[in-house]
């Protein structure tokens, strides 16, 4: 894609790279590496579901970060503006590329693009969709189903209650296979974004852009699932 579709702004250096496709380009690979990081402690944080001792580790996990608000307002502040730049530099480059499509599709009718990267935008914007429900469930309370016996100091308690519910379990694992894809392609994509595309290394960045994106659908879905099935009480 050319690095100048957006009309050029007199705004300076700075302010011509974020107008440029390019530097929209550098500002999602670098707000999706920060949400990648974010994702990755995450789910590891939470896999102390899975620790066996009713939720001791995982209350204890939670309250640290409570009681520590720099860290928490922190990754809070930096995350929450990765999100908000990612979309933006997305929505504005889905722009873009809607109003040369009658071009690009005459150039480009010979390169398949791959199922994930067809699905990025939409998938992405149904990942939105299931951030906004998860912190209205997860963290703020005041979602279904546990709105009325949410606890802020028994996420074991709130995670275990909310998850004997099929429906819900559904929608969660839903959610992570299009993370999983999400992050295959997003981490591929980085890849070309930084340049560092050379032929006789891709295959290798594709392979290992999967196995990210699968150990990510796995972790986060074998949570909800365990305790749908009992194994977590
Ligand atoms: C099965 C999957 C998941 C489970 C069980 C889970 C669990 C939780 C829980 C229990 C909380 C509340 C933590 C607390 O109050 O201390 C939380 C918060 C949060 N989750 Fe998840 N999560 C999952 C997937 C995700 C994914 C895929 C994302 C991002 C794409 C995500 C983003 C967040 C965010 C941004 C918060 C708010 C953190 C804060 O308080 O600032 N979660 N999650």
């Amino acid at each position: 894609m050319s690095s100048a579709a957006s009309p050029a702004c007199d705004c300076g250096p700075l302010g011509r790279f974020v107008s440029s496709s390019l530097g929209k380009k550098a500002i999602m690979a670098v707000t999706g590496f920060v949400m990648f990081g974010f994702v990755v402690g995450h789910m590891v944080g939470n896999l102390q579901v899975f620790a066996g001792d009713g939720g001791v580790k995982l209350n204890a996990y939670a309250a640290f970060l409570k009681n520590t608000p720099a860290l928490l307002w922190g990754t809070r502040i930096v995350v929450g503006l990765s999100l908000v730049l990612h979309v933006w530099a997305a929505a504005t480059l889905k722009r873009l590329s809607n109003e040369a499509r009658p071009v690009q599709y005459k150039m480009r009718k010979d390169i398949q693009a791959s199922v994930p990267s067809r699905n990025m935008f939409w998938g992405g914007i149904s990942l939105l969709f299931y951030v906004i429900y998860h912190l209205l469930h997860l963290t703020v309370g005041v979602a279904s189903p546990i709105a009325g016996t949410f606890s802020h100091d028994n996420v074991y308690g709130n995670m275990v209650a909310s998850f004997q519910n099929p429906a819900l379990v559904g929608v969660y694992v839903f959610a992570m296979i299009a993370l999983g894809m999400h992050l295959y392609h997003g981490l591929y994509s980085l890849f070309q974004t930084l340049g560092l595309n050379h032929p006789g290394y891709m295959p290798r960045i594709r392979t290992g852009a999967k196995v990210f994106g699968a150990l990510i659908a796995l972790g986060f879905s074998s949570m909800p699932v365990a305790i749908l099935l009992g194994a977590v009480k």
